[in-house]
């Protein structure tokens, strides 16, 4: 019998066959081998992945063929973003969604949501103008999409016409395989879904034609003029103009409704004839959407809630510790692989020093792990019948993998023991810096493509890349004669490194990785310095302190930020690595497009609670409306909002003492012309 050392070598071997044919595929468009002989080498590997499920543990085939995005399809731009949707688990994330919706309309009544079984496929946009189908784009990172019309026209269940539509409409849904049809191709794909996004991106739609393709609507993107009130309206409509509308959707509106609504489609998945991974939940009303608006990456209207987890037992062979990018030191148990709903996991997280004291987990322990969606599988409980007697509490190691001691720091607003210990050398201690520098390089970050986390492992192991700066100038000679590395690749990487050194303020500040600075947070700083110039007076310890003051003005920037910002700039061997990095970079200043609005270039606060709206929407409305927002009383400020609700006191008299104009709610209203 071959031993998995053999197996694995035989992989290999026939794994690195499919990368070369791939690119040569999806990159230059020259296959080397016939689509036949192509198909049975990856039947191969899928096989040998299939029985030997630890190979999947390196690099598996599926995750790799085809699903690069390819250079073949023509790029467009979304006229509107295609968003992502937040995940809710259980019961309480959806207490706390239904909360924080009341709280932004600041609303007690309960709002309709409409519930839609979440497909699990592949997202399109279909654009019609005139009631014509114009062009169908893939989702891409839900900015650019890539214009898969050819492929998407294959799809029966797509009109290429509608009657009496809007001028313009984009209908957004999930491109699926039916679980029966999946069935006949099965060895060709690890699941349908892989299986939907491999045949839309084929290059050629005879051979798309060959899968059959469904579609599910579900949305719209641009929409003129708006003729839709309610999700469900736009549900109807679709039906009528011939797309396929799910038919478990319905409206719910409590809690008791959600979850029962909940474990009825959970019952009755398995018999679908599509994959569906959770219920995706929107408010009904079109009008609260629109008031609701989104975060960076979700929408605050919507909610994906997942399935419960599929749990499985396992043993931990090893309890390791990794280092984030702001030196959080994790504990990861190795456990024996185990197939956890159709994936094998090898590693589970233990989250924290407290959380292992707590659950007193220790090495040899059988703990039943637990999957949840696309999250890194966690470490729920432990067997305690199955642990030895020989079984010794597990020591958490008090040093970072660099050496030195780690800390737990305490929460300055809290005043509580934090429950994570951190590294705090920052880019002196190595394994940190090797995050941070993943980090920037991430897609909200620089999103320099081609320089993936297993690449930035690997040039920071050969010494290219140390720190930030080495990213712009990188030893190309050497990586030519890296294994994996060709012209065209090397290529790629120069064109998104280059294009990457032109970056907008906002994003440079998100990337360099401070503390507490996500990427809100580094929006609002970005408005604030709105130059590279103004920016870098940081660096000097008078100037730093002098802004750190002003910051206090900010609203959503407070103590922990400021504190941050100071720590981080304090440190010579930050300012010297950013220094670097500044000086082979493009910054683009600050420029937010003001829509033109009564409010352009003024400054206003909000005390207390109004009565048709919340804090935060009237803070979202004015800054629609050109205006800034300020977190403290200042000569600086054009209007104090003040509301019914317990205002501030300090706050109006400071403000009648500098005689800044105070508006009630209704002069507000009246401002704003509402
Ligand atoms: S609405 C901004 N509705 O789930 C909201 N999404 O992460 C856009 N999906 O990318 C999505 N069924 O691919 C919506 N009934 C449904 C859905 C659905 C499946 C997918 C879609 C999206 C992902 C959310």
């Amino acid at each position: 019998m071959i031993n998995k050392n053999q197996i694995s070598k035989i992989y290999q071997e026939k794994l690195k066959k499919i990368k070369k044919f791939n690119k040569a595929y999806f990159d230059m468009d020259k296959p080397l081998i016939s689509d036949h002989e192509f198909d049975e080498l990856k039947r191969e590997l899928i096989e040998l992945e299939k029985t030997h499920p630890f190979l999947k543990l390196n690099t598996s085939i599926n995750n790799m063929v085809g699903s690069k995005p390819s250079t073949k399809f023509e790029k467009v731009k979304h006229s509107k973003q295609m968003l992502s949707l937040g995940n809710a688990f259980n019961k309480e994330d959806m207490i706390d969604f239904k909360k924080k919706i009341k709280n932004f309309l600041n609303t007690s009544s309960e709002i309709e949501l409409s519930s839609e079984p979440k497909i699990d496929g592949i997202s399109a946009s279909l654009r019609y103008e005139d009631g014509k189908l114009i062009y169908g784009l893939s989702r891409g990172d839900g900015i650019f999409g890539e214009n898969i019309t050819e492929n998407l026209l294959t799809i029966s269940e797509i009109p290429k016409k509608i009657i009496s539509a809007p001028k313009v409409i984009e209908i957004r849904g999930e491109v699926y395989i039916g679980k029966k049809d999946f069935h006949s191709i099965k060895d060709k794909f690890a699941n349908p879904r892989n299986a939907a996004g491999g045949s839309l991106r084929q290059k050629d739609s005879n051979e798309t034609k060959k899968i059959p393709l469904k579609f599910f609507a579900y949305g719209v993107g641009e929409i003129r003029p708006q003729i839709f009130k309610t999700q469900k309206n736009l549900l109807e409509k679709l039906k009528l103009w011939g797309f396929v509308t799910n038919t478990h959707c319905k409206i719910v509106k409590s809690i008791q409704e959600i979850e029962s609504n909940h474990s009825e489609i959970e019952n009755i998945r398995s018999g679908l004839d599509y994959d569906v991974d959770g219920i995706v939940y929107k408010v009904n009303d079109f009008n609260f959407q629109k008031r609701l608006g989104s975060t960076s990456h979700s929408p605050r209207w919507a909610i994906a809630y997942k399935f419960s987890s599929v749990k499985a037992s396992s043993k931990i062979k090893e309890i390791i510790i990794q280092v984030g990018r702001t030196g959080a030191i994790t504990p990861v148990a190795k456990i024996d692989p185990v197939t956890v709903g159709g994936v094998v996991v090898s590693n589970a997280t233990l989250h924290n020093e407290d959380e292992i004291n707590r659950k007193d987990i220790r090495v040899g322990d059988v703990v039943n792990i637990q999957r949840a969606g696309d999250v890194i599988p966690q470490v729920l409980s432990v067997n305690i019948s199955k642990r030895t007697k020989s079984s010794k509490k597990f020591i958490f190691p008090k040093k970072c993998l660099c050496g030195f001691p780690t800390k737990k720091e305490i929460s300055s607003t809290t005043k509580k023991t934090d429950a994570v210990r951190r590294c705090i050398r920052g880019y002196d201690c190595n394994f940190t810096a090797k995050e941070k520098l993943k980090h920037i390089v991430s897609k909200d970050a620089f999103d320099i493509e081609g320089l993936g986390k297993k690449v930035i492992d690997n040039f920071w192991d050969l010494n290219l890349i140390r720190s930030p700066a080495d990213i712009f100038k990188l030893n190309f000679d050497k990586i030519e004669n890296l294994d994996g590395w060709g012209k065209l690749s090397i290529q790629n990487l120069k064109n998104a490194i280059n294009k990457s050194k032109n970056i907008s303020l906002n994003r440079f500040v998100y990337s360099i990785g401070i503390r507490h600075i996500g990427q809100e947070n580094a929006k609002i700083l970005g408005a604030f310095f709105k130059t590279d110039k103004k920016f870098s007076e940081l660096f000097e310890n008078k100037k730093r302190k002098n802004i750190l003051k002003n910051l206090y003005d900010l609203d959503g920037i407070g103590d922990t930020q400021i504190r941050s910002i100071d720590d981080f700039f304090s440190k010579p061997k930050n300012s010297s690595i950013i220094k670097s990095l500044m000086s082979v970079l493009n910054i683009e200043n600050f420029k937010k497009i003001y829509k033109e609005g009564e409010l352009s270039n003024k400054n206003i606060m909000f005390t207390g609670g109004f009565e048709k709206m919340s804090r935060s929407e009237a803070k979202a409305l004015a800054e629609e409306h050109g205006a800034k927002i300020l977190g403290t009383v200042s000569k600086k400020l054009n209007y104090l909002v003040v509301g019914n609700s317990k205002p501030t006191k300090k706050k109006i008299d400071k403000a009648k003492e500098l005689k800044i104009n105070l508006l009630n709610e209704d002069k507000w209203y009246e401002l704003l012309n509402r």
